[in-house]
């Protein structure tokens, strides 16, 4: 959601700028600018739409070595080419582009600015004038700036360029994910390291409320009243070829195939030198010592933690709520003495989230997140951090953070305490080795997404117990990416209303991997089937009927949503690819929700 790239240095900044602004493609975003600064002139290139129009309308003679970009995933102001980012001030002497919402913009306006004429309907554009009257009062550029952060009621991260001095690149950073990039004979920002991967991975994380003034040899970060702070970089553990699409017509395809290689990293991240599960052992007290885990997480995370919510009551027997992170504030449940707060976010950049780590915080509880990238906010500002090594996920649509999470989840319930004596390492072996035999049967998914999906308005994914949550997630899996309009059901509950959707050819596809609930859902299909359903079964072997669609290896039954969700993303994918829709980067949506 939003990104933004600088860069100062020695090489044409162009290249590298427009390069940054395709790693954060992934993020999401409906227009795209970039601004240079070119012998005291700042040139400016925006459009509406994706990355490739900009190139195209670019001045291809424009140089320079100073320079800024932004993909803007519009909440103020409708997405054009004039409400595209970089936004400047009236004099053209200041020149940025902004991640974030300004909450105060009007109060702004009319507190400082009357009389200023705006050009677009962006509350970012406060900002950048805001700067110039600064400075027309007679402070500082950088006084100016840190003036401005003061004034911002919001979230912001900035960068801005100076066309007076063409050497320096300025930036700022509240609430919303801001890295610096350090480099030989040049240095960056960007959003995340992605923005930067390409030419470098040595990084410094950026706090809340903090100021930088960067140029080609070096980064100063200071605190918002100007005091100096220092800070040391860290490595990236990620390679630029972790973010190419290799040979894949899709990141999606890509991402839901290294899931096996996944499971296996986890295996041997999670272990010690025996080969015996290890987790860091005050996480795993902490979580044995509370009285009841909280789980707060989005969209997959929290359709992931309703899974961890299995494996911490039915492994480790410890009660465990899981509660929609932007729900949280409004119906906080009455917390016990000793709560530990759990956050889910492949990101770990979430603001619904954040907005909830920061309250249980102030309230004096522990956190924990669980997170695939390291350094991320959340895993910076809670007590804890497990990691869910999946590697750089790119598609919007999320599969091996998934079942990542649910992988870690695991271990760490019976890391708690195993009453259940599940060998997880063992389970989770042939979790990935069942993996590759579904992979392998994809060709058979994609003649169902055409006989059963492509042509249909709506879709139910049903199933009872651990089947229904896995339901959420294929459903959302298939809405959020073939635009088809679905829903994961209660398999029980369908008689109780919703039933009255079902017309003839409507597709009900039916998860079954457990046992007790095996009967009953079938039932269930009967119930639609009579009523016009086009049905389709994923089933466990051991539980398979044979008119079952898709059958699944035998797996452990706790574990098996990692194995049942792989034929379900595939047939997002291929119901989206044979509906000819944008498969990494569906409308509307963005990686990183980073707006509350
Ligand atoms: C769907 C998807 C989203 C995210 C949600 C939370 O495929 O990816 O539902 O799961 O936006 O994001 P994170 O996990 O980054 O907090």
């Amino acid at each position: 959601m939003c990104g933004i790239v600088g860069y100062v240095g020695f090489e044409d900044v162009k290249k590298i700028i427009l390069c940054g602004l395709e790693k954060l493609e992934y993020r999401g975003y409906d227009s795209a600018g970039i601004a240079i600064a070119d012998n005291n002139n700042v040139y400016i290139c925006k459009e509406k739409g994706r990355i490739s129009n900009l190139r195209e309308c670019m001045d291809g003679t424009v140089s320079g070595k100073l320079g800024i970009g932004h993909t803007r995933w519009a909440t103020h102001g409708v997405p054009n080419k004039i409400n595209s980012h970089p936004h400047q001030s009236s004099s053209k002497r200041f020149t940025l582009v902004h991640n974030g919402i300004i909450e105060n913009e009007e109060e702004l306006r009319h507190k400082y600015l009357n009389g200023i004429k705006f050009t677009s309907d962006t509350d970012t554009e406060v900002i950048v004038q805001l700067i110039e009257k600064f400075v027309g009062d007679g402070e500082s550029v950088e006084l100016a700036i840190r003036h401005t952060m003061s004034e911002l009621k919001g979230s912001y991260a900035l960068a801005i360029i100076d066309s007076e001095d063409m050497n320096t690149l300025y930036a700022a950073k509240n609430k919303t994910p801001l890295l610096a990039g350090k480099g030989e004979g040049f240095n960056m920002i960007g959003s995340d390291a992605m923005a930067m991967i390409n030419y470098t991975n040595i990084f410094y994380e950026i706090e809340d409320k903090e100021f930088l003034k960067i140029t080609r040899d070096s980064i100063e970060i200071y605190t918002i009243y100007g005091n100096r702070v220092l800070r040391e970089p860290y490595k990236a553990d990620i390679d630029a070829s972790d973010t190419e699409k290799g040979t894949y017509p899709h990141y999606m395809m890509k991402e839901i195939e290294e899931q096996p290689f996944v499971i296996r990293k986890i295996m041997s991240e999670y272990s010690d030198d025996n080969g015996n599960m290890y987790i860091d052992p005050e996480i795993v007290e902490n979580v044995r010592s509370c009285d009841k885990l909280y789980i707060i997480a989005c969209g997959t995370s929290y359709h992931a933690g309703l899974i961890g919510k299995q494996f911490f009551e039915k492994i480790a027997a410890k009660p465990t709520e899981v509660i929609i992170a932007s729900e949280f504030i409004y119906n906080m449940p009455l917390l016990p003495e000793n709560p530990l707060f759990m956050f889910i976010s492949q990101s770990g950049e979430t603001a619904d989230c954040r907005a909830v780590l920061v309250k249980v915080k102030e309230m004096g509880y522990k956190t924990l997140t669980l997170t695939n990238v390291k350094g991320s906010t959340l895993s910076r500002e809670a007590d804890n951090t497990l990691l869910l090594h999946a590697g750089p996920e790119i598609a919007v649509a999320s599969t091996k953070a998934y079942t990542a999470q649910i992988a870690v989840l695991s271990i760490l319930a019976a890391m708690v305490d195993n009453r259940v004596n599940i060998d997880i390492f063992k389970e989770l072996s042939k979790i990935a080795y069942t993996m590759e035999t579904l992979c392998d049967d994809k060709d058979n998914y994609r003649e169902f997404a055409e006989k059963y999906l492509v042509n249909s308005r709506n879709c139910f994914y049903i199933g009872r117990s651990m089947d229904y949550y896995l339901c959420l997630e294929a459903s959302l899996k298939l809405k959020e990416i073939s635009y088809i309009q679905t829903e994961g059901f209660a398999a029980g509950e369908l008689k109780h209303g919703t039933i009255a959707l079902i017309e003839q050819g409507t597709p009900v596809i039916a998860v079954i991997t457990q046992e007790n609930i095996n009967l009953n859902t079938r039932s269930n299909i009967k119930e639609v089937k009579t009523r016009g359903a086009a049905t389709m079964v994923i089933s466990l072997r051991r539980l398979s009927q044979e008119t079952d669609a898709i059958v699944i290896d035998d797996v452990n039954e706790l574990l098996s949503p990692l194995a049942a969700i792989i034929p379900a993303q595939y047939l997002a994918y291929y119901a989206a690819l044979l509906k000819g829709c944008d498969i990494d980067k569906p409308r509307n949506l963005a990686k990183s929700v980073t707006v509350e």
